[in-house]
Formats: C-alpha cells, sequence, structure tokens
C-alpha cells in the first residue's frame, strides 16, 4: 500500500490575502482539488491523509476520491510538523516499510508520469527519492546592499519539487530527528540527508510548480486549462 500525505496546513503568507492560497482556485478547482486529483488518480496510490490548519474554514469536507479515502489531521507550525502529523494519522494498515509520498497542497500540475518515476526510483533507493529540476539560470550570490557579491556556480544543483517518496519508518525517524534538533527541515529529503542518506533525485517536468505568488498562480491557471482543454 503507497498513501500520500498532503501538508496544507499553511497560511500562504507570502501569497498575501484572506484566503490560503491551497485554496485559490485555477481552472474552476481549488489548488488542492488539483493536487488530491492528480495524487489519487494515480493507480499506484492508495489514499491520502491531509494536513490542515486548526482553524481552516475553507476545507471541502472531501472523503474520498477516486475511491480512494481521504483523511484529515490537524498540521503544525512548520510545514515537517503538519507531514508529522499526516504520519501519525496513517491508518493502522499502512506497514513501517511501505513507501509514502509527500505532496504539497499548492502544486497543482502534477503529471502521472512524473508519479510513476518517482514510486519507481524510491523502490530501487532504499534512501528515498525525490522529484527535481536542474538549476537553469545563473546564480547571484547578494551582499548586503543587493549588489552582486559574486556568481555561484549552478552545476549540480537542482530545485527540490514534490511529490517526495520515503519509507515510512525512514520518514518518521528522520523528521522526529530533525525537531528533536529544533532544525526547521524544508523539505523530507532535507530531514533525511540529516540522518547521513542520500536519496535520488529524479528529473522531473519542470512545470509542477508551487503556487507562491500572483505570478504563479495565472501560470498555474494556463497550465491547467490547457490540460483541461486536451
Ligand atoms: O509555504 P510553502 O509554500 O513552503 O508550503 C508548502 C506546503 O506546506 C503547502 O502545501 C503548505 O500548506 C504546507 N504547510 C503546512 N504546514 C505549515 C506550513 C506549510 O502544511 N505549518
Amino acid at each position: 500500500m503507497t498513501w500520500a500525505l498532503v501538508p496544507a496546513a499553511g497560511s500562504g503568507r507570502r501569497f498575501g490575502g484572506e484566503v490560503p492560497k491551497q485554496y485559490l482556485h485555477a481552472a474552476g478547482k481549488s489548488l488542492i482539488e488539483h493536487a488530491l486529483e492528480a495524487v489519487l488518480s494515480h493507480p499506484g496510490i492508495d489514499g491520502v491523509v491531509v494536513a490542515l490548519a486548526a482553524d481552516d474554514a475553507h476545507w471541502p469536507g472531501l472523503t474520498s476520491l477516486h475511491g480512494k479515502p481521504v483523511l484529515t489531521c490537524i498540521g503544525g507550525g512548520e510545514r515537517a510538523d503538519s507531514v508529522l502529523a499526516a504520519l501519525r494519522g496513517l491508518p493502522a494498515g499502512v506497514a513501517d516499510d511501505e513507501l509514502l509520498l509527500v505532496h504539497d497542497a499548492a502544486r497543482p500540475h502534477l503529471h502521472a508520469d512524473d508519479i510513476g518515476r518517482l514510486i519507481e526510483a524510491a523502490r530501487d533507493c532504499i534512501d528515498g527519492a525525490i522529484l527535481a529540476a536542474p538549476v537553469r539560470d545563473t546564480l547571484k550570490r547578494s551582499d548586503a546592499d543587493t549588489r552582486i557579491a559574486r556568481t555561484e556556480p549552478r552545476d549540480g544543483l537542482w530545485r527540490a519539487l514534490t511529490p517526495q517518496a520515503f519509507h515510512r519508518d525512514l520518514l518518521l525517524r528522520a523528521l522526529k530527528a530533525a525537531q528533536a534538533d529544533g532544525v526547521v527541515a524544508t523539505d523530507e529529503a532535507m530531514a533525511v540527508e540529516r540522518l547521513g542518506l542520500h536519496p535520488a533525485l529524479v528529473e522531473g517536468r519542470e512545470d509542477n510548480l508551487k503556487v507562491t505568488t500572483p505570478a504563479d498562480l495565472a501560470l498555474a491557471e494556463f497550465l491547467l486549462q490547457g490540460r483541461a482543454s486536451r
């Protein structure tokens, strides 16, 4: 059994506005509904636990999608706390050595091919695997006056995307260790890396964007409309 965990307890402060960004609409549905649709329509995924903010007034109350269970739990103050809460919300039938996929609620444009390749890679690599995209732009390091201090080499640099796939016991161990050490892991791989492990990088589609700004939302609308009309 392979389950997905979707942290959706963020307030989306960077986006601004009243509505948390995962509930903004694009192509007729909220971003989180697109994300859940993408994950649960994949035959390799059996169910999902969604971590919600305690005061969430927008959750549409889904309990199943594509005939698969949608469970919810209350998330935490940081993304990693929300993922830990979702881990604890898994049903009893999900064994310790099962693979789990963690996917951002604010990534609505995920393709089935990427999910399939990620699952395959995570079955081959005991340390887990993540979708990622090579950095294409030239990178500048700024000084305190927002002038260029230097150019950073981009060779071997990747942008971490989601989903990220790990075995349940490893993910739990990694997130608990980061929490105990007071380290805020901004993705699951970071927590796993801290254990001295090396998850695999799986090159994913560059249009698997995380909506963070109004410009991202416009791009998501464009991509999702394009998919709907195909
Ligand atoms: O803010 P950011 O874009 O990094 O959030 C990534 C994902 O983590 C979003 O789906 C957001 O709702 C979720 N999150 C969470 N709990 C938090 C902070 C973020 O579930 N405390």
